[in-house]
């Protein structure tokens, strides 16, 4: 089974994609996280991430992998453990640029294809692009969003949790300035994919919407399996 959710950063993508590969024995797979790793290697090397070429390389040369269970999942970038440098705002900032950068994509989407595929009994990723581009025929596509102003308040109280100086402002701000960058681009702009659940997050807690989810997931399973 192939679960693709997608929407803007702070919806829930990422708490909710881990819930249901708990729920149903599935892998999960942040391909954000990938992109901010490729983003990471480009700073990391001293490039600009706006040189298309020297980008590409070094996203087809950097070895990333996504390691062990989704609560714990650690990022290794060539080996080196970069769990907590990728979600600094540089490289959510350079993520956001290399992301729209055709070749990064190409080289993400192939790596995404092979891991949902080579998964034993499944796989949810999430991301912007899942069920538009990496998995067109997935079982089950969701597009998870919220208001600006609500996502941006769970940014703040995480990042605050973290014990990361910021503003509820500047969170907002940074927000606005991705979602613009997400649906503006040419290739693979956020947008819903077909036949996808949109759900509103920004009322709603987040066990109404893993159990609207759940309700989702359930009737196509029993629908597949009456045909
Ligand atoms: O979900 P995130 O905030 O960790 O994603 C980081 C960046 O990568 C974000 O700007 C959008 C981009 N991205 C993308 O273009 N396609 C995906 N499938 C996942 C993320």
């Amino acid at each position: 089974m192939i679960i693709a959710i997608d929407g803007p950063s702070g919806a829930g993508k990422s708490t909710l994609g881990k819930m249901l590969a708990k729920e149903f024995g599935l892998l999960y797979l942040d391909t954000g996280a990938m992109y901010r790793a490729a983003a990471l290697a480009v700073l990391r090397a001293g490039i600009s991430p706006e040189d298309r070429e020297k980008v590409a390389r070094i996203a087809q040369n950097a070895k990333i992998e996504l390691v062990g269970e989704p609560d714990s999942m650690r990022v290794l970038l060539d080996g080196d453990d970069v769990t907590s440098e990728i979600r600094t705002p540089e490289a959510a900032t350079a993520a956001s640029v290399v992301s729209a950068i055709s070749e990064v994509r190409k080289i993400m989407v192939e790596h995404q294809r092979a891991i949902g595929e080579n998964a034993e009994n499944g796989c949810v990723l999430e991301g912007r692009d899942i069920g538009s581009v990496v998995f067109p025929n997935a079982d089950i596509k969701f597009f998870l969003t919220a208001k600006p102003e609500a996502r941006a308040r769970r940014r703040f109280a995480e990042d605050q949790a973290k014990g990361r100086s910021t503003s509820y402002e500047q969170t907002l701000d940074e927000i606005n300035k991705r979602d613009e960058r997400d649906v503006s681009r040419s290739d693979s702009p956020l947008t819903i994919p077909q036949n996808a659940a949109v759900i509103d997050t920004s009322e709603l807690e987040l066990a109404d919407v893993f159990d609207l989810m759940l309700v989702k997931i359930r009737a196509l399973s029993k629908a597949s399996a009456q045909k």
